[in-house]
């Protein structure tokens, strides 16, 4: 199933494009099945009613574990690089994988999980995490993986939610020269969660715990009470195979659903393919598990692939700006795949950090999570690549479950900050506002998809008409990804970024209603509006303006309390870069808050505020640019 040229890339295209179910019967004949399907796809956008497979069987983990064991059982399948780089690093092969994921597997069993259940992991990035994460796939339970930046509230938000009748946790998790307490948060998180039976903590940082009798116990201890020997669960291809939050424009996160066929094959085919995998080769993904790109292409891509996967914990920075390329070293790594706000952030300390260092087994780069700007590329492409490797700026999403628009490496002529050309299977389409298409080259618009591919979300946990609305309705009968997107003379896309109210945060999703809603909990605060803003190397920024607030005596004390009141409603990640205290707010007459005038005082562009006649009170607009320009 691997595309070796442009030529066949073309073909296979125009065979996906004619005959989808033929091409992706042909597609998941490459995995190993427990039934067949008797249909591949049934659609309809409108209701959504998605099904790829249907009627198939399946576990993944026998697809990501057993199916390798045989002929490279003893092939690594983990590389753990720790944190701290004078630690060892930690090989796990595909036996040796397969050996904990079963005795893990029976440990849930044994503490009361069954087929359906939701569990809840919120780990750091050890190789217990992946460990933990597939364990819940052998016993057909659907994990729910939250990253660990999340603070209590939002980790009890989530679990609510969907459910959760366990969670896997740490006593801690290192990040660089920080320790973060986990089990505390999870403490905290689990005050309000009544559906929570169990807790299983693993030791990682040897901080003190509490440890709550019938409720908690610690992973080493359970695993001696079980064997090794766990049958993997039958799947149908439509059951349910994880839930990750994202967040959206409005409300709460929601909790995006995958399937276990559908996702799986997609996870393979685009790993494959899209880093032209080669047997035998090292490939590291630098993100997080709690995160869309860790599930899809640090886990189920490359294990299903029988590739060799690193597994980093720690950050780029840490100890020094050296650290990515000393891990490249010693690892021997072929594929580097990571996000354009590391990439700026290492740009940043010159050339030093790179002096000395062999990159040479480097082939392949990868980019995602957020555009990538020419001169992060032209860094990226000369500095670590040297020229040689190409690199796929993969556009996709945590709805999609899989790479979707993106060159093929060695195969797709690449171009700056473009992420060129839909994968087979994949029909994007430009729409204007009112969703006509928009035919032909040279043009830009709002990106859609318009024809299903086996990867992309089938609901939205508990609320199936919020998946509708989200997705499905904006643009009758197209998928809406809620980016807006070019395509230039040679059809490339580029995606230029999100049209609706949605951050990009270093590569991280953050909707301003949620951040709106985090600093409007502050005691003082009566209302706020949160607007993105250009940022070197974060992409963007988070600007907030917030209505004069009781500032108990002191203005900068009150913003290190909003500060903190973000942090403890969402997380460190959603903490605005900026905050202005305004009298008021630009709103129209009939109450809505116009962003656009906000935008453009947050980027500094405030000779270009449009038409501001239609406000109730056009005199706030001058006041705010005032202050905005004695903010530093
Ligand atoms: C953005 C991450 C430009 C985009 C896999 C999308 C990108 C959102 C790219 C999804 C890219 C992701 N170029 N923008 N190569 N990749 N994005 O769900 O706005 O965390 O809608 O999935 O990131 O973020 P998510």
């Amino acid at each position: 199933m691997q595309i070796t040229s442009f030529k066949q890339y073309e073909e296979d295209y125009k065979k996906s494009i004619e005959n989808p179910e033929q091409f992706w019967g042909e597609v998941a004949q490459n995995f190993q099945w427990k039934k067949p399907w008797f249909k591949v796809l049934s659609w309809n956008f409108n209701e959504p009613d998605i099904k790829w497979f249907e009627g198939a069987k399946l576990n993944i983990t026998e697809n990501c574990l057993d199916r390798h064991l045989e002929k490279n059982g003893d092939k690594p399948a983990i590389i753990w690089e720790p944190n701290n780089p004078e630690e060892e690093s930690v090989t796990l092969t595909y036996k040796m994988l397969h050996e904990r994921v079963c005795r893990f597997a029976n440990v849930l069993k044994r503490n009361g999980a069954k087929k359906g259940d939701r569990i809840c992991i919120y780990m750091p990035m050890v190789p217990e995490l992946a460990i933990a994460v597939l364990a819940c796939a052998r016993i057909g339970a659907v994990h729910s993986v939250i990253f660990g930046g999340f603070s209590a509230k939002s980790i009890a938000d989530r679990i609510n939610d969907s459910q959760c009748k366990l969670v896997i946790t740490a006593d801690g998790a290192y990040r660089g020269n920080k320790q973060i307490p986990l089990k505390d948060v999870i403490d905290d998180a689990l005050i309000g969660c009544p559906t929570v039976e169990k807790c299983i903590v693993l030791t990682h940082v040897r901080t003190p715990v509490s440890m709550l009798k019938g409720r908690d116990v610690w992973w080493e201890d359970e695993v001696k009470h079980v064997n090794d020997i766990c049958e993997a669960e039958e799947m149908d291809a439509e059951d349910m195979l994880f839930i990750l939050y994202t967040s959206g424009s409005t409300g709460k996160p929601k909790g995006v659903v995958h399937t276990c066929g559908g996702y799986m094959v997609y996870a393979g085919y685009t790993f494959t393919n899209v880093f032209n995998y080669q047997p035998g080769e090292v490939y590291f993904c630098t993100a997080d598990i709690g995160w869309i790109t860790g599930h899809s292409y640090i886990v189920y891509g490359p294990l299903s692939q029988g590739a060799t996967s690193v597994l980093f914990e720690g950050i780029p920075t840490y100890p020094n700006a050296s650290r990515f390329w000393d891990i490249v070293e010693k690892h021997k790594v072929n594929t580097l795949y990571t996000a354009p706000t590391a990439i700026r952030s290492l740009m940043s300390f010159g050339e030093e950090p790179l002096q000395g260092k062999d990159l040479s087994s480097i082939r392949v780069l990868g980019s995602v999570g957020e555009p990538i700007n020419e001169e992060a590329w032209h860094w990226f492409d000369e500095k670590i690549g040297h020229g040689k490797a190409p690199i796929v700026d993969t556009w996709w999403q945590t709805e999609t479950g899989g790479i979707m628009i993106s060159p093929i490496a060695t195969v797709t002529p690449t171009k700056p900050s473009y992420a060129t050309l839909p994968l087979p299977g994949i029909q994007p389409i430009l729409v204007d506002e009112n969703g006509k298409e928009i035919e032909g080259n040279g043009v830009s618009g709002n990106l859609c998809i318009k024809f299903p591919w086996p990867g992309m979300l089938r609901t939205t946990y508990g609320d199936h008409e919020r998946c509708k609305q989200t997705y499905f309705s904006t643009y009758e009968n197209l998928y809406f990804t809620g980016d807006g997107c070019l395509r230039d003379e040679d059809g490339y896309y580029r995606i230029t970024g999100r049209v609706d109210d949605v951050l990009n945060v270093s590569g991280h999703r953050i909707g301003t209603a949620e951040v709106e809603n985090a600093i409007n909990m502050h005691a003082g605060v009566v209302e706020s509006a949160v607007v993105g803003y250009p940022h070197d190397v974060k992409g963007q920024g988070i600007y907030a303006f917030v209505i004069n607030p009781e500032m108990h005596g002191e203005a900068e004390l009150t913003k290190k309390d909003i500060l903190q009141t973000v942090t403890r409603v969402i997380g460190a990640i959603a903490k605005p870069d900026k905050i202005l205290f305004v009298s008021g707010l630009p709103k129209t007459r009939s109450g809505k808050i116009m962003r656009r005038i906000l935008r453009k005082i947050a980027e500094g562009d405030t000779a270009n505020l449009g038409d501001t006649s239609t406000l109730l009170d056009p005199g706030v607009v001058e006041e705010i640019i005032a202050a905005s320009k004695a903010l530093k």
